[in-house]
């Protein structure tokens, strides 16, 4: 089979498609063909070491996301059906409850192998079937985006009325599944973008509001003119340094803001009086359990959900140059290859 390993050095230069064995799988293991693979900003710093030790030794295979189909059953393996489709979890330790102070130790594609090669084996108890409406380009972007985005709008303060007011913030994957995720919940979705178009197709996915955040740079406060000054139950922050200032202004008293990512930096300064006087919330989200993945599966097989794909989706072949692709966020919506 072949597979995408990070060979010999930290960089696109060691990234490489290279023949390896077929694995055979072990006890309570399904062996996965692999259909298809999605991209996140994550797997781009993974190829540069981004997460130092976090991102475990060379060589090593890159990605977390993907689905297979199950072609050949472990000793002991006994409710799986070959021919089905099913999808390994992002950390495949983390089966509920906390995530307790293994955390990332278990994640694919760094500091685990993850799921860029054609075969892989993944335990029964950390993966989950996939509902059969989504196409395998569809289903593959699930694993980190989506379940991140479920976890972030678990976040929803309960006294939120009506699914709560949503803000998401840009086009990328997490947040087009936020904006998707909260619109199936009924919440009111304000999406900030960084041009007219994109708003356009924001818009078209259901944002009820949008702002132009380059056009608009005090967006927190045109929230708060959109929601009679009180400000939204819940803000999905992606942008982090660059973007939290706004999000707190942005976040009703009582309000949340679910701290995903760091688009745009790492270190903030923040005033904390804002947090403490109005009793917001700052609640971390780290993509989630495998019981996360059972409940988000449960509810996209109910309300037939498919996931926003990028228009370009590219072949197995043409991996290294979609992850190099990232950083130009050009795209709108999940990049997927396809495997097979
Ligand atoms: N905590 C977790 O478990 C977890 C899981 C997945 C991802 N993440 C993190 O979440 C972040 C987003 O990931 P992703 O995969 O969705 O990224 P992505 O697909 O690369 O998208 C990033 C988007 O952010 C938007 N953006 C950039 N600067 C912005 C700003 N100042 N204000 C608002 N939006 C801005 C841009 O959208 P526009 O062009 O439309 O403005 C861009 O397309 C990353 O930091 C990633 O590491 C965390």
């Amino acid at each position: 089979m072949k597979q995408w390993q990070i060979v010999d050095e930290w960089s696109f230069a060691g990234l490489k498609l290279l023949d390896a064995a077929r694995p055979e799988p072990g006890p309570g293991e399904v062996l996965l063909k692999m259909k298809a693979v999605s991209l996140n900003y994550r797997d781009y710093l993974m190829v540069g070491r981004g997460y130092g030790r976090m991102s475990g030794e060379l060589p090593l295979v890159p990605l977390s996301d993907g689905v297979g189909e199950v072609v050949a059953l472990g000793a002991g393996v006994e409710d799986v059906a070959l021919g089905t489709r099913r999808l390994p979890c992002f950390i495949q330790t983390w089966f509920s409850g906390d995530m307790g102070p293994a955390g990332f130790a278990g994640a694919l594609g760094g500091p685990l192998d993850g799921t860029a090669r054609e075969f892989m084996n993944v335990p029964v108890a950390s993966s989950v079937p996939v509902p059969d409406h989504l196409s395998d380009v569809e289903a593959a972007t699930l694993c980190c985006a989506a379940i991140t985005a479920w976890n972030a709008l678990a976040e929803m303060p309960a006294t939120a009325v009506d699914g709560g007011t949503v803000v998401t913030q840009g086009t990328g994957g997490v947040s087009l599944l936020a904006l998707q995720l909260a619109k199936d919940r009924g919440a009111r979705v304000i999406a900030t973008s960084s041009s007219a178009e994109k708003l356009a197709r924001l818009k078209a996915m259901g944002a009820d509001e949008t702002i132009n955040y380059r056009e608009v740079p005090d967006w927190g406060k045109a929230v708060l003119g959109l929601t009679d000054g009180l400000g939204a139950d819940l803000v999905v922050e992606v942008g982090g340094a660059s973007t939290i200032s706004q999000s707190m202004r942005a976040t009703r008293a009582d309000g949340t803001i679910s701290l995903v990512g760091n688009v745009g930096g790492s270190i903030a300064e923040v005033n904390l009086p804002l947090i403490f006087m109005f009793r917001k919330r700052l609640a971390g989200i780290s993509t989630g359990s495998v019981a996360d993945f059972h409940a988000m599966m449960a509810r996209i097989g109910e309300t037939g959900f498919r996931p926003a794909l990028d228009d370009q989706i590219y072949d197995f072949d043409g991996l290294s140059r979609a992850l190099q692709a990232l950083p130009k966020g050009q795209h709108f919506g999940k990049i997927a290859v396809r495997v097979a």
